[in-house]
């Protein structure tokens, strides 16, 4: 365990029960953070809600709990059911330990309440009343973690089974309020986990691509049927010119004959285009059904795999027609890479390096020091990669689900890889290699504007190099590029967002004429 685990939840869902077992199996130490805030402040909560009343309560809850977001030591730590009430330590905890939710319905609670005295919150004419009305005011902030238990009539043990289950997943949260859910990232995962992902299911669809289902259906297939679950494949064309309307509409209409209700479940097994279409066929299906999402290009699991952004294009306008719909879980299955094509892999390469300078230094280093072992795709090395990506983006989009400061950022090194990707007629190049050739622009113009230092391009051009992605901007058709930079729709008035790296893991937005872009672009070398 390389973390602590917070359990998290309402009161008498059995926290401190289930935490001391699961620390036992664990062999970490257990915290109740009630009663380290007791021995703290040497008087019981009561007492403390008495004299410096909740706000002061919560205070020190949150200089208690901020030791186990500093230091990051393994334990096993049984919250109070306030104490992640507010955003900023949740996310915190989400980030820096594991997150467990328990939960169990107010019969439940009221059940196990009913031969203890009565808890203060509780001390009310309608204590149903109170739990009902408690339980879904918090529903939103229990929902975010890495996972969310029932305990309703199970042993505390088998919950704490449960919980030691997730930790050793080590899985990577995204918080979207209700529709929070987790992405997990290891070698096998499609054969191992995704029939417990769609357990439950009352029919499963299974959407792959006519590349993708030969080489890996099979594996999915195997996987649900061992949970009891037969699934319907649809095998779309693969590529981007089929992702139109027309390939919704052939999942709907496999969804209407095969009778999948609001309880059924789309899998989308495949790169990009096929989790983007599968999303949105599950977004509108009945007015939106659980999807689940097994990535197998390096793109889709590094990029689309967290924010739940799904779609389909229209004519040359890309995913102009579409929805956030957040997936149930993403499986990130790395042995499925083995099979991606090398273009499409190495190209992703370069969203891994745009990712590494927003917000993981550390991975920036390591695509440095051994490259070699990212191009033969050594499985942990790969895991570790995608891993910390998700990481990256998980935290940008937890705090702007829909796009508007901080997820700007994201676009690093996209104003002018857009650009040059739409004047190559999307054909020359993928979208990685213009982002590629993007990111030296940007690093290049930062330079001009005087925020990015020389020697942090040299290094992004001599990793994107290494990693073998274009980075010669001289042999750019720029000056055609940069009147197309500006035509798509994160334009706003006549200035632009422009993105640019100040330090490894450190970028910032510049708002910049639209003239100067174009022109500051027009004029790279
Ligand atoms: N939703 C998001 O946030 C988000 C983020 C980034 C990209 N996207 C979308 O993703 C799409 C690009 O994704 P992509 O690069 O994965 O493209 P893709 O889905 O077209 O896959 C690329 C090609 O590789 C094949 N393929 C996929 N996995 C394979 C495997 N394991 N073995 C063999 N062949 C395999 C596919 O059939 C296809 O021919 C774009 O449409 C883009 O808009 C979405
Ligand atoms: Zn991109």
């Amino acid at each position: 365990m390389d973390r602590p685990l917070f359990l998290n939840g309402f009161m008498a869902t059995g926290k401190s029960t289930v935490g001391r077992l699961a620390a036992a199996r664990l062999g970490v130490p257990f915290v109740d953070l009630d009663a380290a805030v007791e021995a703290r402040a040497g008087c019981r909560v009561a007492e403390i809600f008495a004299t410096k009343g909740e706000s002061g309560f919560r205070q020190l809850e949150r200089e208690e709990l901020g030791r186990w977001l500093d230091t990051r030591e393994p334990a096993v730590v049984a919250l109070g059911g306030g104490a992640l009430l507010a955003r900023e330590p949740r996310l915190a905890a989400l980030r820096r330990g594991y997150v467990v939710t328990l939960e169990a319905t107010p019969a439940t609670v009221l059940a196990r309440n009913g031969g203890k005295a009565a808890r203060p919150l509780l001390a009310v004419p309608n204590p149903d009343r109170q739990v009902a009305e408690l339980l879904a005011q918090r529903r939103a902030s229990y929902a975010e973690a890495h996972a969310r238990l029932q305990t309703d009539e199970r042993s505390p043990q088998a919950i704490a089974e449960e919980v030691v289950e997730v930790v050793r997943r080590r899985p990577i949260a995204v918080a979207a309020g209700e529709s929070s859910y987790s992405v997990e990232v290891g070698v096998g995962l499609c054969a191992a986990r995704l029939g417990a992902l769609a357990r439950g299911a009352s029919r499963v669809l299974l959407v792959t691509d006519s590349n993708v289902g030969p080489l890996h259906a099979a594996t999915a297939i195997a996987a649900l049927e061992r949970a009891q679950l037969t699934a319907d494949v649809v095998r779309l064309d693969a590529g981007e010119e089929h992702k139109t309307l027309a390939a919704p509409q052939r999942i709907w209409e496999a969804a209407l004959a095969q009778g999948v209700d609001r309880s059924g479940r789309m899998v989308a097994l495949g790169g990009g285009v096929v989790t983007d279409i599968t999303g949105f066929a599950a977004a509108s299906w009945m007015r939106g059904i659980g999807w689940v999402g097994v990535p197998t290009t390096l793109l889709a699991m590094v990029d689309a795999s967290v924010g739940g952004k799904t779609g389909v294009d229209l004519g040359p306008a890309k995913n102009a027609v579409g929805a956030f719909w957040q997936p149930r879980g993403v499986l990130c299955d790395i042995s499925l890479l083995a099979t991606e094509p090398d273009r499409g892999f190495v190209s992703a390469l370069a969203e891994v390096v745009k990712t590494a300078l927003i917000g993981d230094p550390e991975l920036f280093l390591l695509l440095e020091k051994d490259p070699a072992a990212v191009l033969r795709r050594d499985p942990s090395v790969v895991a570790d990669v995608v891993s910390r990506c998700i990481q990256v983006k998980a935290d940008v989009v937890s705090r702007d689900e829909r796009e508007s400061g901080l997820r700007a950022t994201l676009n690093l090194g996209h104003t002018v890889g857009h650009a040059l990707e739409a004047q190559a007629g999307y054909s020359r190049l993928t979208h990685g290699e213009a982002i590629s050739l993007g990111l030296v622009a940007a690093c290049r113009l930062g330079e001009r504007i005087g925020r990015t230092p020389p020697e942090l391009s040299e290094r992004v051009v001599r990793l994107l190099r290494t990693l073998g992605l274009p980075v010669e901007l001289a042999k750019e058709p720029l000056a055609d590029a940069a009147r197309l930079i500006g035509h798509d729709k994160k334009r706003a008035g006549k200035s632009i967002r422009f993105v640019v790296a100040r330090a490894l893991g450190d970028v910032t937005t510049v708002d910049l004429p639209l003239a100067e872009v174009r022109e500051l672009t027009t004029a790279l070398r």
